[in-house]
């Protein structure tokens, strides 16, 4: 069916084309079975919020050699992750990462639940981070919704209803495209898409792994979608 084929279509061109970033497990460790590390998963996660993959990667690094693990993170000085956090902005992302690592240290046995409704008890965790980790860490089949999502979809079904309003409906969009094989990287299939190729403006459409299923392409609108509300 066509939501299985445009869904097929995003993993081939991620499989050849994906950005390689320091959590991400590539095609060959993938083949061998290698499954990405949960507590990278969501240490990166809560640093791309507000922040770009370009300057995310240094600091990701940093603190991954200094704190290999959640319970090392759990048993760090507050003052030393907010200084090993100083540049990256929003603070208060800082103090509920510490807080969260603590809780999984110190209830969980170190171990990330693997259930987005479990995910979004813990502190600092909304509905995207629970579900990039749920699908990303776990194979589980969330969907996840950022900025580039809601572009993808809104561009691939010419919705022209302006943001916040229709983001339900982008939603039921992005769930119905969710695949259940390799649904995380489906997600980030449709994230480095939006961060690449359907970029806000001048989208590189002539690219584009699915620009046959692409009503805005078709309708000459791409570039204007999606539309917000005035404030
Ligand atoms: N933005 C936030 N998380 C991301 C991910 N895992 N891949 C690509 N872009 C992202």
């Amino acid at each position: 069916k066509p939501q299985a084929e445009l869904s097929q279509a995003l993993l081939t061109w991620y499989d050849a084309h994906a950005r390689e970033m320091p959590w991400r497990v590539g095609p060959a460790d993938r083949a061998a079975g290698i499954r990405p590390d949960p507590y990278q998963v969501w240490l990166s996660e809560v640093m791309l919020q507000q922040t770009t993959v370009a300057a995310v990667t240094d600091y990701f690094q940093r603190f991954t050699r200094r704190w290999p693990s959640v319970a090392e993170l759990a048993g760090a000085e507050d003052g030393d992750v907010m200084a090993e956090w100083a540049g990256l902005g929003y603070y208060a992302r800082a103090r509920n990462l510490l807080k969260c690592a603590r809780v999984v240290a110190d209830e969980l046995d170190g171990v990330f639940p693997d259930r987005y409704d479990d995910l979004l008890k813990l502190p600092g965790i909304g509905p995207y981070t629970a579900a990039a980790i749920a699908s990303i860490a776990f194979d589980r089949p969330e969907t996840v919704m950022d900025g580039n999502v809601e572009r993808v979809m809104a561009r691939l079904h010419d919705l022209h209803d302006p943001l916040p309003g229709c983001k339900p409906e982008l939603k039921a969009y992005a769930t119905a495209l969710t695949p259940t094989e390799r649904p995380g990287d489906y997600a980030q299939a449709v994230m480095d898409l939006g961060a690449t190729i359907c970029t806000p403006r001048s989208p590189a459409c002539g690219i584009c792994p699915v620009i046959e299923a692409c009503a805005a392409r078709r309708a000459g609108t791409a570039a204007d979608l999606p539309r917000k509300s005035p404030k």
